[in-house]
């Protein structure tokens, strides 16, 4: 049996940062509140014509770089966004020119925060099939771009990045299973109304921004990431204790500590970066491993679980032998 083997990770986010305490100049908000409601303190922005793809290429090129690979092996490139470059070409396509590479497929996934756990389930099912050997999966986003800067309910939650994982077809464990699932039926809890199809001509400014029931987001996402871990440990056969890792989306701490506390996990076995990134929506898994692995924590050999959940609504997990 072919596994998709995590090789390397990278990450990439933009040097300019800006802290509660900036945002308390902007909005009627607190350090104290923002801290309190979701565990953040700082987030890091882009700067004026930084793009998604710019942030991407960047953690591709420390993925591939750790992984110990030569760019030209990369033979599938999958990008996770919900805020492209253009509508089109692909993200995925302005990657794959700016890393050198002509011909090998390319394509972005867009489940917005669970978009990291999407493109990892549809290029594992690429390698374990023969479809790929060496498929970059990336998370890139941009998310400011789509934040009204005046609405305190929002503005305050989301941060940009990059992270990127290289995976490589092995023998050895790797992937063991993805679950990914949607419910449309909630559609305007969390969206940006603005579309393509939607007309330009007819959207007021502000539908191009984000608009969430904070709060119903909240309880949603807490009792469905409770299930999908459920589901995971339970079709694998395995114990909360066999798992040395939780490395969730980072949208909220509350949120994270739900759902540590439902798998007993201690939160010493939850990597946490929500605090320092905010919520970088598809970014915000492949980021919060490349930490973690770089800063030692996680081991070769360990038992990981990923689990997200965003706008759509979406949510899935991955439960992966490093
Ligand atoms: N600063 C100060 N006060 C704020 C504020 C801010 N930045 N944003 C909202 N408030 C106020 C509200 O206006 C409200 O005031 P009111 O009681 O006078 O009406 C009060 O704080 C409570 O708002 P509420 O939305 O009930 O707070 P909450 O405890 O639910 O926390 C979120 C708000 C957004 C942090 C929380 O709901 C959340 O994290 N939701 C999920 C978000 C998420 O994960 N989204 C992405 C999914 S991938």
């Amino acid at each position: 049996m072919t596994f998709a083997r995590i090789a390397g990770t990278g990450g990439y986010l933009p040097e300019r940062v800006v802290t509660n305490k900036d945002l308390e100049e902007m909005v009627d908000t607190t350090d104290d509140w923002i801290r309190d409601r979701s565990g953040i303190k700082r987030r890091h922005i882009a700067a004026k014509g930084e793009k998604t793809s710019d942030l991407a290429v960047v953690a591709a090129e420390r993925a591939i770089e750790a992984a110990g690979m030569d760019v030209s092996e990369v033979d599938l490139i999958i990008v996770a966004t919900s805020t492209p470059d253009k509508v089109f070409p692909s993200t995925a396509c302005i990657v794959q020119r700016r890393l050198g590479l002509r011909k090998i497929p390319a394509f972005d996934v867009n489940a917005a925060c669970s978009g990291f756990i999407y493109a990892l389930d549809v290029a594992n099912r690429f390698i374990s099939t023969g479809g790929a050997r060496n498929a970059l999966v990336i998370g890139s986003e941009t998310m400011s771009r789509i934040l009204d800067w005046t609405d305190r309910s929002t503005c305050v939650l989301f941060g940009d990045g990059a992270g990127a994982v290289l995976l490589r077809a092995s023998n050895e464990a790797g992937i063991i299973s993805t679950h990914i699932h949607s419910d449309g039926e909630f559609e305007e809890l969390l969206h940006v109304p603005a579309g393509i199809s939607s007309g330009y001509d007819t959207v007021q400014q502000e539908a191009a921004f984000i608009h969430m029931k904070g709060n119903e987001v909240f309880r949603k996402a807490v009792s469905t990431l409770g299930n999908i871990a459920r589901e995971t440990l339970s079709g694998n056969n395995i114990k909360q204790e066999d798992l040395a890792w939780l490395v969730p989306h980072q949208a909220n701490l509350r949120i994270i500590t739900a759902a540590a506390k439902k798998l007993e996990l201690s939160m010493d076995q939850v990597i946490v970066t929500v605090d320092e990134h905010a919520n970088t929506s598809s970014a915000s898994i492949p980021l919060a491993l490349d930490v973690a692995i770089r800063d030692g924590r996680i081991k070769r050999g360990e038992l990981l679980l990923f689990e997200a959940f965003g706008a759509g609504f979406t949510w899935g997990s991955a439960l992966v032998r490093y």
